[in-house]
């Protein structure tokens, strides 16, 4: 049937308690988002799977929690202070703000062209490829003052030729914040723009107390912060977001082969978390595109339905594995003055290790499996009446938040006892869940919605004979099973 909308998506998490919108009673607050009870258990399914498989299940990679707030110091020698940037323009007549790389992306090619041309910038290929706009945009923040008007750009809210913009001007991504009692040069810090520093600024401390040998990972899951321009496509791109973090620290002439090694375990994880093959794909950046602490790097993204528009065919990034080579190590040991490199044991000589980034987005992977689970069809209904519709997600039984639904028929002859009674013995192995409110069909629906791979129902043949429907979410087939096999049968089912 008909494929998902961001409208219905924001309209499920809210129904359901997936995902509400932040200070709602006030209005909400910008593309800010809160996780409600099925939300959290989804991220916490998605946080726990990464730690399991990235550090738990390796010898040679391990886990650290580092503070949100860091020295302001700590940002200069990460290059973020000065080119943690979007380039920003203004419409004088319609007081709107846009990023200068969305805004070229909506404009005719022959402005991009011509405006490319003004700056002497040659290309060739489509003017608006992503590698052509970055490229443009190094052209803009290297001339300084750059005059936009004359080259026929549109202004995307009335789709007219507007004469009055700003110049192009740079905006620091990182939020600022001030800490202790003044407000001042001397207390401003920023919240991090990514865990990823957190983890090089430890870097010794780690390696020292757990006798780490290259090659090795320090992986960290946690917030990060950034005073994102343009916000919006839901959980997307948000100024508060979670991020999954892994730098690994190779020998220098080893980080291409650690690159190739973790594209490809990292594109199998998402694949492992029951993502549809067809809708993932890896993208190797452009030169153009790279970062600028970064010498390679490959995304893995996700075809997000909602993000498809006109000719675009909705690739989001949900992932950059990126060569960051010795780039941070190097300045950090520049602006700190302390010596990182260190004695590997292994190669028996000192070292300042190169590193391999594999920098995941926690809301982002929600995001994908949200959207890849949604699928609305129609079920015949019983008897004889019009076939209704059916919202489910098909969301894989280690992801979903409920693994089990224990339904008591109807409240009399015995059957809340026993489903009281299994969902508290289920508790201690499943994530189970009881519900007696409702019809069995709408309580059915509920938890197909909710993405529950299985519903138990305790019936009149339960009091009599000790067995249970197993009812499974997609083939709506049900079985019965004994009571006493149901934790077996749940656990032979969940592969
Ligand atoms: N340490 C490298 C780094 O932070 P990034 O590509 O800027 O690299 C990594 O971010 C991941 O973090 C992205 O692939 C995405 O999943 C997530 N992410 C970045 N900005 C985000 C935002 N504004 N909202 C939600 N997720 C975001």
């Amino acid at each position: 049937m008909s494929a998902v909308t961001m409208e219905k998506l924001v309209s499920l998490a809210k129904r359901r308690g997936f995902v509400f919108q932040s200070s709602e009673i006030y209005g909400g607050l910008g593309s800010t988002w809160d996780y409600g009870p099925l939300g959290v258990e989804l991220k916490r399914n998605v946080k726990n799977r990464w730690w399991r498989d990235m550090v738990t299940a390796r010898e040679n990679v391990v886990g650290m929690d580092a503070a949100i707030l860091m020295n302001p110091k700590v940002w200069e020698a990460s290059g973020h202070v000065a080119q943690f940037h979007d380039l920003l323009v203004d419409s004088r007549k319609t007081k709107k703000r846009y990023r200068l790389d969305h805004l070229l992306e909506a404009q005719k090619p022959e402005a991009v062209a011509a405006l490319a041309e003004q700056l002497g910038h040659v290309f060739s290929g489509d003017p608006q490829s992503t590698e052509n706009i970055v490229a443009l945009l190094g052209a803009v923040a290297a001339a300084g003052d750059v005059d936009i008007n004359g080259v026929g750009i549109l202004d995307p809210s009335n789709r007219k030729i507007d004469a009055d913009w700003t110049t192009p001007r740079q905006f620091n991504l990182m939020l600022k914040t001030y800490l202790g009692p003044t407000e001042d040069e001397g207390s401003l810090t920023y919240l991090r723009p990514e865990t990823a520093q957190g983890i090089f600024v430890n870097f010794l401390n780690v390696q020292t107390t757990a006798r780490m040998r290259l090659p090795f990972g320090i992986a960290q899951i946690g917030k990060a912060f950034r005073n994102e321009i343009t916000t919006g496509n839901f959980i997307f791109r948000t100024r508060e977001f979670e991020q999954m973090e892994l730098e690994f620290f190779v020998p220098p002439a080893d980080t291409s082969k650690w690159l190739d090694y973790w594209t490809e375990a990292r594109l199998n994880w998402y694949l492992s978390l029951g993502i549809s093959p067809g809708h993932l794909r890896v993208r190797p950046h452009s030169a153009d595109e790279l970062a600028h602490y970064s010498a390679a790097c490959n995304d893995i993204e996700y075809q997000f339905p909602f993000l498809q528009k006109d000719d675009e065919e909705g690739w989001g990034e949900l992932e950059g594995i990126a060569d960051r080579g010795t780039y941070d190590l190097d300045r950090h040991m520049e602006h700190s003055g302390k010596k990182l490199s260190f004695m590997d044991p292994g190669l028996n000589e000192k070292v300042l290790p190169a590193v391999v980034e594999a920098s995941a987005g926690v809301d982002r992977t929600v995001l994908a499996l949200l959207s890849d689970a949604y699928h609305e069809e129609e079920v015949p209904t019983a008897g004889s009446g019009e076939p209704e519709k059916r919202v489910v997600l098909r969301l894989s039984p280690a992801m979903a938040p409920i693994t089990v639904a224990v339904l008591p028929l109807v409240n009399k002859d015995g059957m809340p006892e026993i489903a009281r009674k299994l969902v508290d013995d289920l508790r201690g192995d499943f994530a189970a869940f009881h519900d007696a409110g409702g019809s069995i069909g709408r309580r059915y629906r509920r938890q197909d919605e909710a993405g529950t791979p299985f519903c138990v129902t305790v019936d009149g043949q339960t009091t009599e004979d000790q067995t249970v429907t197993v009812r499974h979410r997609d083939s709506m087939q049900q079985e019965r099973v004994a009571l006493e096999q149901v934790k077996d049968y749940l656990r032979a089912n969940m592969a």
